[in-house]
């Protein structure tokens, strides 16, 4: 598999696979003073801001079996919920009063034409209303014609994870019916069609070798994207993999030691301190962003549905009503000596180098 993109972005980070195999294995101080550099890098190379961008989890149906995954469609202990686009309106609404510019619209996947018009309409809807809001999707796999509707519809950035870099690795973690080229193809034509891309994979998944995750920076760094989202593997008992030994003190540590890695690999790219952090420390996500990250994700889902949308077990939940929860989060980057943003829309650091390049040939 060829994966065309930046070759120099790769190179700017400078790291060999074994040089990203021994930082990930750091430990005690040494682990600190990684995660302490690649914090200076995030300060020197962007601001000391940590962007709060609503998740809004709006669908948990899915269409997919992958092994980890809490919402697969043979799962019948959840209860599947859609919310309406009206509903979802009322979430953002919800987020814009509160000062917030940029959502993300998460779902399970499904590729029905029903679906797609849904979140076509469902985008419509949210752009006359609010036309400055900056729309991310994750939707998954979709046709490329589906792709150019959601792009004319008003969303900009679009995230779809990779979840593994390896194809063999894919294969294990994946039904045969879901294929690893198919998902790069989905990367490469979200970016060329216009979309700021993010993808990401999870942290200790069941089969997953040290040498994978350093492939996993590698192919970041070659598909020039603008944003990362890693988030640590986090077992879901009604999955074929719910029983699978796991270390979460490992898992943690890793987790973060990859988003530090990452930042020095790719100084300029957003990177996503996720919520499955928290399931492993209660201040997980403070860890992620001290660890480098500078993008955080607070789930403004509808309370009423929460319990169904996890992907894996999760004990924490926060305080459910929205000032509070905002609050809580701001509360938490000051006390990091960071400053929250709620604000800052606009394009990564990294997406703005890159059209100022385009501009200037
Ligand atoms: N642990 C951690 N992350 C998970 N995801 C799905 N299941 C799990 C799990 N058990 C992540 C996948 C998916 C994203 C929406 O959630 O990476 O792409």
């Amino acid at each position: 598999m060829t994966i065309s993109g930046n070759q120099s972005t790769h190179e700017r980070g400078g790291l060999s696979k074994a040089q990203i195999v021994e930082m990930l294995c750091l430990r005690d101080d040494e682990q600190t003073a990684l995660h302490n550099k690649a914090s200076d890098i995030r300060k020197t190379t962007l601001t000391d801001s940590v962007y709060i961008r609503a998740l809004i989890e709006f669908s948990n149906v899915c269409c997919n079996d992958c092994f980890y995954c809490g919402l697969r469609k043979t799962n019948s202990n959840i209860k599947r919920f859609e919310l309406s686009p009206e509903e979802i309106l009322t979430v953002v609404d919800d987020a814009s009063d509160a000062g917030i510019n940029s959502i993300i619209l998460q779902a399970g996947e499904r590729r029905d034409r029903k679906f797609t018009s849904y979140v076509s309409y469902t985008l419509k809807l949210i752009k006359e209303k609010h036309p400055r809001m900056c729309v991310t999707l994750a939707v998954g796999e979709q046709e490329r014609g589906v792709y150019e509707e959601f792009f004319e519809y008003g969303a900009s950035r679009y995230i779809l994870r990779i979840e593994t870099s390896n194809e063999q690795h894919f294969k294990k973690l994946h039904p045969l019916s879901q294929s690893f080229k198919s998902r790069v193809q989905c990367l490469h034509e979200l970016r060329d069609i216009g979309f700021q891309i993010g993808t990401g994979v999870m942290v200790n998944a069941p089969y997953q070798t040290l040498e994978n995750l350093a492939d996993d920076i590698i192919f970041f760094s070659l598909l020039d994207l603008e944003l990362c989202s890693l988030g640590p593997y986090v077992p879901h008992s009604d999955t074929p993999f719910g029983g699978v030994e796991y270390l979460p003190e490992e898992t943690l540590n890793l987790g973060l030691n990859m988003i530090s890695v990452l930042r020095i690999a790719m100084p300029d790219i957003n990177i996503a301190s996720t919520a499955s952090l928290d399931t492993l420390s209660p201040d997980g996500r403070e860890l992620g962003l001290v660890s480098g990250a500078n993008v955080i994700l607070p789930r403004l889902s509808s309370y009423a549905h929460r319990s169904n949308s996890i992907l894996y077990n999760d004990k924490t939940d926060g305080p459910l009503e929205y000032g509070a929860l905002l609050k809580n989060f701001e509360d938490k980057i000051k006390l990091l000596g960071l400053i929250p943003d709620m604000e800052g829309a606009g394009g990564g650091h990294h997406y703005m180098q890159k059209v100022k390049n385009i501009s200037i040939k």
